[in-house]
């Protein structure tokens, strides 16, 4: 899948813009504050019907209006979707695919697979659990079909057994109520995350492979003890719940844990180091979501320059287009960009500035990124 077109009114400082992509890779360059996350952005909200920057519709609308919207044309290379995503203050979003409402923004996930890196993502390993666990999420969904309505029948039950561990007088066997359900779909999501984390590390091993200064050790926490059915453990946990009044262990406790030589990767290795495995992580999931779907997800990087050196950089939008995914990328300076933009045929380089976006031509682009 990759976008075509994008049309956008109303999203934070960005003019109206009516932009055609490369299937391939498309660069987005301008100063700070121009309006280049906010590009991505959009593309981001075309996928999923979310920001990647903020779960709530506001900070996303330009100040001073009432609406946003956001409209897109994707294709897989056989049929063209035409998604359009409203965001109203006070109404949050209306999604419509190909002129019909679509009333859940999974469905839209499901179609458009994309993967995000931005600074954030660098946090993969020196962040909390939550971070982590939602990337490991992205592939269970769309591996999963049951996943996701599973998981949110969890957090139901999750949010009732919460609640009633914050009552003063609180019994074990009100609490208890809700430990069948919430083990039931817990199981389910855990034999889910377990099965699609085993087709990942294989992707992370043979990536890491080549690497001979470090070796890493990649681990899936399932959120409580291993030789325990979440069940027991619900049972046994009411004593600790009720004093911390709410659940502690659970698939929502899940983690993903990185490891080399026995030691946390945090502990040993150097920043780049670390980003190399992080890069190579979302690797991985763009490589299983590709052997298992036959194409690649869209990779939207925001700010390439800050997270990576010129080299890795060149190195990683190599591994992801070999991949066939269609990336966009953003930076500050042009010339950051200059190998990709002299060597790669099927590019399309933008410029913005106060949030208009302007399309270079390849030569002006080359010379601009050459000085
Ligand atoms: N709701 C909004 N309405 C109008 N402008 C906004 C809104 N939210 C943010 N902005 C402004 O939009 C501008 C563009 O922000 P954006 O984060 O897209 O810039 P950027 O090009 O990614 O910058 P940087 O290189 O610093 O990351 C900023 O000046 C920001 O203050
Ligand atoms: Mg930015």
């Amino acid at each position: 899948m990759y976008y075509k077109r994008l049309l956008v009114s109303n999203v934070r400082n960005l003019e109206p813009l009516d932009l055609t992509f490369s299937p391939s890779v498309n660069v987005i360059c301008g100063l700070n504050g121009s309006g280049k996350t906010s590009f991505l952005e959009s593309l981001s909200i075309l996928s999923s019907g979310k920001s990647f920057r903020s779960h709530l519709t506001t900070p996303v609308i330009a100040r001073e209006h009432k609406a946003a919207t956001v409209f897109g044309e994707a294709s897989d290379g056989n049929t063209l979707y035409k998604i359009g995503v409203e965001k109203s203050i006070g109404k949050g979003s209306s999604i419509r695919l190909n002129q019909k409402p679509l009333q859940n923004n999974s469905a839209l996930a499901r179609l458009i697979p994309l993967l995000v890196i931005d600074h954030q993502s660098f946090e993969l390993l020196t962040g909390g659990s939550k971070f982590r666990r939602s990337l490991l999420d992205w592939l269970v969904f769309h591996v999963e079909q049951n996943f996701h309505v599973n998981w949110l029948s969890y957090r139901e039950v999750l949010k009732q057994r919460n609640a009633l561990l914050k009552l003063k007088e609180t019994q074990a066997r009100d609490v208890n109520i809700w430990a069948p359900q919430l083990s039931d779909f817990g199981e389910k999501i855990t034999g889910y995350r377990a099965k699609v984390f085993e087709v990942l590390a294989t992707q992370l091993n043979e990536l890491s492979t080549h690497e001979k200064d470090f070796e890493l050790d990649f681990r899936f926490d399932q959120g409580w003890k291993h030789d325990q059915s979440l069940k027991e453990c619900l049972l046994e946990s009411f004593d600790q719940d009720r004093r911390y009044q709410t659940t502690k262990k659970g698939p929502h406790r899940a983690d993903l844990l990185f490891t080399t030589g026995g030691k946390k990767v945090t502990d040993v290795l150097s920043r780049g180091q670390l980003k190399t495995v992080v890069c190579r992580f979302f690797l991985a999931l763009a490589n299983c979501y590709k052997d298992i779907f036959g194409n690649a997800p869209i990779i939207l990087i925001d700010d390439l320059p800050a997270e990576l050196d010129k080299n890795r950089a060149k190195i990683l939008l190599r591994q992801f287009l070999n991949l066939g995914s269609q990336l966009f990328v953003t930076g500050v300076d042009l010339p950051y960009f200059s190998d990709i933009i002299a060597t790669e045929q099927n590019i399309k380089v933008f410029h913005v500035e106060h949030g208009i976006f302007k399309e270079l031509e390849k030569d002006s682009a080359i010379n601009l990124a050459a000085v």
